[in-house]
């Protein structure tokens, strides 16, 4: 499926079925996105069960920079699958598994010993980088951020920012965690503006040793270098310097979720690097496994062996097909030049959307990282357009388009694409999403779209 016409989907007979059946057999807990239901993927297309075709901007949110169904790493799936699938590291290790922890600890940011280890899930790493945190410093607390997203386990949870539809209803969380405003700078929670605030939402921190909890009872402060489910909010370069700097000097731990940044998605392995600062520990998940459920846990090694044995793992975690996948996935990255891929991407994608922000003022905000771009859609007085941000998406699907939104309030249209897109592809993909917005602001009574 190399090339696409995008073409307004028409639900046949087996997405109906399939619909109906969905209805009866799961939760509406689990959000439907689009009505479509996928029978083949490759590259940047889908093809649903009715033959309908799709550009790709979600990515299976984030989880296939690579691609859909990247050659080597189907190859490497196909030749793990033929030799063993599972033994469960704990009872009987395998090669793959540490060949990949290898993987981590020398690709991820600092040149320090490290140890890296797996489970399922972005939230299960989360987890389980608190756990050690914890354990390693002896101490409870955990600093996060206002408009984070960490998953949807209880102490992931607790992490998380958003409300509706992540927290409320689910109370109690874990306690001992501290939630303080992020560098948000389109939102400013201080009423600042950058560069003449010297960046006072960082330095902010030692303000909350003193007014809300002690530094020596912080273990950690976990943070996404790019908020990712938040609206790809993008910290000021010397930001994380100055966080880690905070950090080092009290002795409390940096985590870096790194589940939606990393793999190449910032134009760099991990976004990490374009900040110039070494967590003490990494989180991976989503494109790590090229498709299949995996995360890492990567930290530095003295942090890592703070659990006694036994005390941290899982019955699946580093599951040998998905560490094979995930080798193949690092062989891409390593071959293919992915993460340049992504900072051509994200540039192309920025000029459009400038050039929309200055025609539609429904764009309040165009903003990113190499490959991790987005668009904040704004009525006056920055006044976020929830209801017009669902238009533009139904009108990207009804023509196509796979886009996902983000944000607290759900503003935010987010590009998630794999970064093996084809220019063309772009093109086409950023044509239909253009000619959403130039309807929706065209409807809008809010918004009188100015000519171009
Ligand atoms: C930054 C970040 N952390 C953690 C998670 C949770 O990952 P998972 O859905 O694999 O549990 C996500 C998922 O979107 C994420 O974006």
């Amino acid at each position: 499926m190399p090339s696409i016409q995008l073409r307004t989907p028409i639900p046949g007979p087996r997405s109906q079925e399939l619909a109906k059946r969905r209805i009866a057999a799961v939760p509406r807990g689990i959000y439907l996105g689009t009505p479509m239901y996928v029978a083949r993927a490759e590259g940047a297309i889908l093809e649903d069960v009715d033959g309908n075709r799709f550009l790709d901007f979600a990515g299976g949110i984030g989880c296939l920079n690579v691609g859909h169904r990247a050659p080597r790493v189907v190859a490497a799936i196909h030749e793990q699958v033929d030799r063993h699938m599972h033994t469960c590291f704990q009872v009987s290790p395998y090669e793959s598994y540490v060949a990949l922890a290898e993987k981590l600890n020398q690709l991820t940011p600092g040149k320090f010993a490290k140890k890296t280890f797996f489970v399922n899930s972005g939230a299960e790493a989360v987890e389980n980088a608190i756990k050690i945190a914890r354990a390693y410093t002896g101490r409870p607390s955990v600093i996060c951020f206002e408009d984070a997203f960490h998953g949807r386990t209880f102490m992931a949870m607790s992490l998380t920012s958003k409300t509706h539809p992540y927290k409320a209803g689910f109370e109690p969380f874990p306690g001992d965690v501290y939630r303080v405003p992020f560098a948000y700078c389109y939102r400013c929670a201080f009423s600042l503006t950058y560069p003449s605030c010297e960046v006072h939402c960082a330095r902010h921190l030692e303000d909350v040793f003193r007014r809300v909890v002690a530094a020596e009872s912080v273990a950690a402060v976990i943070v996404e270098p790019v908020l990712g489910e938040g609206g790809f909010i993008v910290p000021p370069q010397e930001y994380f310097g100055i966080l880690a700097e905070i950090c080092r000097h009290h002795n409390i731990l940096l985590i870096a979720d790194e589940v939606q940044t990393g793999f190449g998605r910032t134009g760099a392995l991990f976004a990490s690097e374009r900040y110039g600062i070494e967590p003490d520990i990494l989180v991976t998940a989503k494109s790590l496994g090229g498709g299949l459920p995996l995360a890492g846990i990567t930290g530095r090694a003295e942090i890592m062996d703070a659990p006694g044995s036994g005390a941290l793992g899982g019955t699946f975690g580093g599951n040998p097909v998905a560490c094979a996948a995930a080798l193949a996935v690092i062989e891409e990255f390593e071959r293919g030049k992915l993460s340049d891929r992504a900072n051509a991407l994200g540039e192309r994608f920025h000029q459009r959307a400038r050039s929309w922000q200055s025609r539609w003022p429904i764009i309040g905000d165009v903003r990113g990282l190499g490959g991790m771009q987005a668009i904040e859609l704004v009525r006056e007085s920055r006044e976020p357009a929830e209801e017009e941000t669902k238009q533009v998406i139904k009108l990207c699907y009804e023509h196509g388009l796979l886009v996902l939104s983000a944000g607290s309030y759900g503003n935010v249209i987010r590009m998630l694409m794999p970064l093996s897109m084809t220019d063309e592809q772009l093109e086409e993909g950023l044509a239909v999403l253009e000619k959403a917005l130039q309807s929706v602001c065209e409807k809008s009574h809010h918004i009188a779209a100015q000519p171009a």
